[in-house]
């Protein structure tokens, strides 16, 4: 079994981006709970609650670890709006597509094995005839000492499963304000919908958590993902990604991102590729060149808030609906830095709108200060764009993206010299369109 690479507190690491998993995923979590009625705390919630519970079992670190990935992006199989409404239903028909396409998109990412697993199982009932579950041993040192065994079992994932089906469930029953006094209906709500297929430990530990008053206070409040990450007590230990793994998830989101719309099935990707080609034209080192390509593939990010009805649109999108386009860049800056070591990824990602003349959206960053990597990824951004086959046009040929692109020039929205590259080595670009399926 692979999971996510452990080091010891205090190692010298070489890597160029050091971010504890934990927040990562809390970023992304944030990502994924956009819904046709905004902003929800879904994952967020769910994750608390799975968390609370995990601790009351006592979890071991790993388990706590491989339950907080998991439980953070658990719904990440149903993508669009439409996807997302049926799970917000306490009774649910077909909760099991999401669970798989979650389970195929994590398992790309091959540090996420573990979390794909437990996807699997997330809306798994327990049946005290046919299965039970080990544990991995609970082991107050076991961060102290070895790092994460890779052959520890994988009996527990189905478990871990379960944990975040209770905790799901749990989340969709709180309805309204305040929590604290619905306590005992909320309870009872959900062992009515277990009837009895709910494992008793589990069970145990859930009633265990939810006996204090800030169990239900932090379901409420905007200390919520701080509570979350205290209860879950990393020990020693801090969780990083190495590079790969960046990139695989970066490529894993892209891929989200894009599948919110048919009109942009390769476009992050298209993207990426073509940024990474302009950063090595314009003298970038191999590192800073990885961190654009991390930066490119999540520049859309904040797409995931936008409803598909606005990103579907064939025609022109009306006033309205553009200033409600024009808050995926807003969305892109504030999940990416609030990362740790993130800052610049953040830029380059959410400034793609932002022009040379100061006049773009949302921040109006006036060109002086707008840096070489954010004028990268806007003038791959237009590429890709106009190079890009839609369902309603072909891409465009070279003639005519060229002179868009010097029309976008000469109007003050792209960086003169990018252009100048992109131009001068066009054959580059044009063969990334062919290498992408
Ligand atoms: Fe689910
Ligand atoms: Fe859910
Ligand atoms: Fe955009």
């Amino acid at each position: 079994m692979q999971f996510l690479h452990q080091h010891k507190r205090g190692d010298i690491m070489s890597h160029f981006i050091s971010t504890e998993i934990t927040h990562f995923l809390s970023a992304l979590s944030t990502a994924l709970d956009f819904t046709a009625e905004g902003l929800t705390r879904h994952h967020r919630r769910a994750t608390y609650i799975a968390v609370q519970i995990g601790k009351h079992l006592g979890l071991s670190d790993r388990d706590m670890l491989i339950l907080f990935c998991a439980a953070s992006v658990h719904d990440i199989g149903a993508i669009t709006f439409q996807d997302k409404q049926p799970l917000s239903q306490l009774e649910m028909v077909t909760p099991h597509l999401h669970c798989t396409e979650g389970y195929h998109l994590l398992k790309t990412v091959p540090a996420f094995a573990s979390i794909a697993e437990v996807i699997l199982h997330h809306h798994d009932f327990w049946q005290s005839d046919t299965a039970d579950y080990a544990l991995t041993p609970t082991s107050a040192s076991a961060s102290a000492s070895a790092p994460a065994s890779a052959s520890l079992p994988d009996t527990s994932l189905p478990f871990l499963g379960h944990i975040i089906h209770l905790a799901d469930r749990f989340e969709v029953a709180l309805v309204g304000k305040p929590l604290l006094i619905q306590r005992n209906s909320i309870l009872e709500h959900i062992d009515n919908y277990f009837h009895g297929a709910l494992h008793p430990d589990i069970r145990s530990a859930l009633y265990e958590a939810a006996k204090p008053e800030n169990f239900w206070l932090d379901l409420s409040s905007i200390f919520l993902e701080e509570a979350t990450l205290a209860a879950l007590k990393q020990g020693n230990t801090v969780i990083q990604f190495d590079n790969e793994d960046l990139r695989g998830v970066a490529r894993l989101f892209g891929e989200l991102i894009d599948r919110k719309s048919r009109f942009t099935l390769r476009h992050s990707r298209l993207v990426s590729a073509s940024a990474k080609r302009l950063a090595e034209l314009a003298g970038w080192t191999p590192s800073q060149t990885m961190k654009m390509e991390i930066a490119s593939l999540l520049h859309d990010l904040g797409k995931l808030s936008i409803p598909e009805s606005i990103l579907e649109k064939p025609g022109a999108l009306t006033r309205d609906e553009y200033s409600i386009m024009k808050q995926h860049t807003y969305y892109t800056y504030h999940l990416l830095h609030k990362i740790p070591g993130f800052a610049d990824i953040a830029e380059w990602a959410a400034y793609h709108h932002e022009r040379v003349d100061g006049s773009g959206y949302p921040f109006r960053i006036p060109g002086a200060k707008l840096c070489q990597g954010s004028r990268i990824v806007a003038v791959a951004d237009i590429f890709s764009a106009l190079i890009e086959d839609r369902p309603y046009r072909p891409g465009m040929p070279k003639d005519r993206i060229c002179s868009i692109l010097r029309d976008s020039v000469h109007s003050g929205a792209i960086d003169a010299d990018l252009v100048g590259l992109l131009l001068e080595n066009y054959s580059d670009f044009y063969e990334i369109k062919n290498t992408l399926s």
